[in-house]
């Protein structure tokens, strides 16, 4: 079992002269899943764009380290080993999600034997075998949300990243994607952004809280809800506390 680690530090990110989107972010994630929670324009994305390197950080705005080696200089090595499902992502509607893997394996520059032998398998995880040849455009909003993860498996990555992978599923289709995302493994680093608590709170070794680009408090669940005043001690309740509202 490879043991990985990723280590943020001081990340800093200014869109245009006074937008302070990400603030010294310093963090160190080992394997497991992660949390990362915040409200909308917390800077949930504009971190994992980051360390996916699809943004740049400010200048001198911090490192990335993947096994103690910047990824800035790791380039294509770092990418082989990341698996990223962005936020805002279309599918090709025509196409089917057998073809789209395929397609998307081969941007990855994965081996295409490799690839044919592996579609099936994340299609299987994923459950979606049985519409695996079917145009998405007929595909629901949860399916979706599951052949994108599905592009995120491909190529066994020791990194997945997934930016709000339940973004407007309903209760039962969060589920579904919570159960998968705690299936992923444990010797991976998994990092996954959502504003709903429940999506993660079962699931995620450490959760980070995220405000106005901010990490304002992070660890374990036990040792976050202890925080809690006044109130049940619930994640939830903890991020009413931090955000004054829970966003469902
Ligand atoms: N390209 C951009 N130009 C200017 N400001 C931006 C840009 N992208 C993001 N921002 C601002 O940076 C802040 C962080 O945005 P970000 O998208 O990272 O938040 P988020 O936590 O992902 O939010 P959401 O839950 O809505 O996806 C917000 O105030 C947003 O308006
Ligand atoms: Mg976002």
């Amino acid at each position: 079992m490879s043991s990985n680690t990723l280590k943020l530090q001081n990340i800093n990110k200014h869109y245009g002269k006074y937008k302070h989107a990400l603030c010294n972010f310093t963090y160190e994630f080992t394997n497991g899943i992660y949390g990362l929670l915040g409200p909308n324009g917390a800077g949930k994305s504009t971190l994992m764009n980051i360390i996916t390197d699809n943004l740049l950080p400010d200048k001198d705005g911090g490192k990335i380290l993947w096994n103690s080696e910047e990824t800035r200089l790791l380039k294509d090595k770092f990418r082989s080993r990341l698996g990223f499902m962005p936020q805002q992502q279309n599918l090709y509607e025509s196409m089917s999600a057998h073809s789209f893997l395929n397609y998307i394996a081969a941007l990855k520059c994965l081996d295409r034997t490799y690839a044919e032998r592996e579609i099936p398998a994340i299609v299987e995880r994923v459950e979606l075998s049985d519409s695996i040849d079917k145009k998405m455009g007929g595909f629901s909003g949860g399916m979706k949300q599951r052949v994108l993860i599905a592009t995120a498996l491909l190529g066994d990555p020791d990194l997945i990243i997934l930016d709000e992978p339940t973004a407007g599923l309903d209760p039962k289709q969060r589920v579904i994607i919570r159960n998968m995302v705690s299936d992923l493994g444990k010797d991976k680093i998994i990092i996954i952004s959502t504003h709903i608590v429940s999506d993660i709170e079962t699931i995620a070794k450490e959760i980070l809280f995220i405000k106005e680009g901010h990490l304002i408090d992070s660890g374990t669940i036990p040792t976050l809800v202890e925080k809690v005043e006044n109130a049940e001690k619930s994640l939830e309740n903890l991020y009413m506390q931090y955000y004054g509202e829970v966003q469902k």
